[in-house]
């Protein structure tokens, strides 16, 4: 990557990755020359699928955009904001849904930005159609049996069947 390259990293536990997600890489790639999708622990989470698996899934379903070959899967540990500076980032990348999303995100944002005052941190709006959209939404659903295949690529809803068998 030359130095003049716009980077953005899109930061997320991604438990799995959801037709939102998705949206908002798109949005991305419109902005940026690489978007880094950055799948790494919140600690305040227990996934459902271990890294791999979910890193996994990014790869199959980032495929079927049409510049796939601009988009970077990648595990990550430790401060998000080190890795962002490591891979030398412009911003960081994320999705805004509801309203409810906002405190959080502004106290994430915040406190990246107190971290390190040289990366910040853009807000995309996902698609109206993904507004209710969630991984644990879509978790929840699979586990009883509800049908999530207009929620999630192809390849995540056959595993989410698997693993809820
Ligand atoms: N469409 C659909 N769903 C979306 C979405 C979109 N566009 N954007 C977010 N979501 C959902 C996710 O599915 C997820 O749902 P869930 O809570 O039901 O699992 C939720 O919104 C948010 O998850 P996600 O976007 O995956 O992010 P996260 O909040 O789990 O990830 C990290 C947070 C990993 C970025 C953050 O914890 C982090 O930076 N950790 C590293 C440690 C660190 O640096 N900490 C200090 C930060 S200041």
């Amino acid at each position: 990557m030359g130095k003049n390259k716009k980077i953005g990293i899109y930061p997320g536990t991604f438990d799995p990755i959801t037709n939102g997600h998705l949206d908002i890489i798109k949005r991305a790639l419109k902005l940026f020359d690489l978007v880094i999708v950055a799948v790494g622990e919140n600690p305040q989470k227990t996934p459902l699928f271990s890294v791999e698996e979910r890193i996994f899934l990014v790869k199959e379903a980032v495929k079927e955009l049409s510049e796939s070959d601009r988009v970077k899967v990648e595990a990550f540990s430790g401060l998000l904001i080190d890795f962002a500076q490591k891979k030398s980032a412009s911003a960081i990348i994320r999705g805004l849904r509801a309203v409810s999303d906002f405190e959080y995100e502004m106290q994430l944002a915040l406190m990246n930005r107190k971290l390190s005052n040289s990366i910040d941190t853009i807000f995309l709006l996902t698609s109206l159609k993904w507004i209710f959209l969630s991984s644990s939404i879509v978790k929840e659903v699979a586990k009883f049996g509800g049908n999530i295949d207009d929620l999630v690529p192809r390849v995540v809803a056959e595993k989410l069947r698997e693993k809820f068998k």
